[in-house]
């Protein structure tokens, strides 16, 4: 699944830029939450999350890059956030966080800096729903995807391979039409991608030509 990143969008035309890409065929979206402690930067409250689906029929994967995620998570549940990950890095309650989220009926994952090992989320793993392996360090739009983040996929991928019901890998930061074959490849099918398809002369086409190589690589 490709998901693109409204970070990316233009947010004088925020909707107009959903609009777009639910025409083009995407249905879910994701939207980084920053607060300016865990990573230098600022983007949305919860309101956004509210108006989105108020307007719109989507799925919205919220991303939290936040210090204190056990607290945040409860304000974009109740907007009505439908899959919501956390850095493990920013709380030690990472088992209880998990399963307060999947209490509310929402998908549940554990994301990882570029810096944090894979084997943090092997005590957990039977609970989450997805894993994000972050391929940029987090906080901004348009970075260079970190080439080690391919190793971090395949180690993830041969872990859970062996469980009956192991959690989807996504993967988010510097993805594009030209290395997304590399992280299909070593095992990621949650596709998050920001300035690739929005800040592209045509959002709508490298939106579908990224859907096209994804259907023809599981076609294989
Ligand atoms: C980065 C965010 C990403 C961002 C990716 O901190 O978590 O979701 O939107 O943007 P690109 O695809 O441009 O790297
Ligand atoms: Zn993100």
């Amino acid at each position: 699944m490709i998901i693109p990143s409204i970070l990316s969008a233009n947010f004088s035309r925020i909707a107009e830029s959903v609009e777009m890409m639910l025409k083009a065929g995407a249905r879910t979206f994701h939207v980084d939450i920053m607060d300016g402690h865990f990573v230098p930067n600022l983007t949305f409250g919860p309101e956004l999350v509210r108006a989105l689906k108020r307007e719109f029929d989507l799925v919205l994967d919220v991303h939290l890059m936040v210090d204190n995620p056990i607290e945040v998570f409860a304000w974009f549940e109740k907007a009505g956030a439908d899959w919501i990950s956390f850095h493990i890095e920013a709380t030690p309650h990472s088992h209880k966080l998990i399963n307060m989220i999947k209490e509310k009926g929402k998908r549940a994952g554990i994301t990882l800096n570029p810096s944090t090992p894979v084997e943090i989320v092997y005590p957990i793993i039977d609970e989450v729903d997805f894993v994000l392996i972050m391929s940029v360090n987090p906080g901004f739009e348009g970075q260079k995807f970190i080439p080690s983040t391919l190793k971090k996929i395949h180690q993830l991928k041969d872990y859970i391979e062996n469980m009956k019901k192991g959690p989807e890998i996504q993967v988010d930061g510097g993805i594009g039409p030209d290395n997304l074959r590399d992280v299909l490849s070593a095992g990621a099918n949650l596709i998050v991608a920001g300035s690739s398809i929005f800040k592209s002369n045509d959002p709508v086409s490298t939106f579908k030509l990224m859907k096209n190589m994804e259907e023809e690589f599981r076609g294989k």
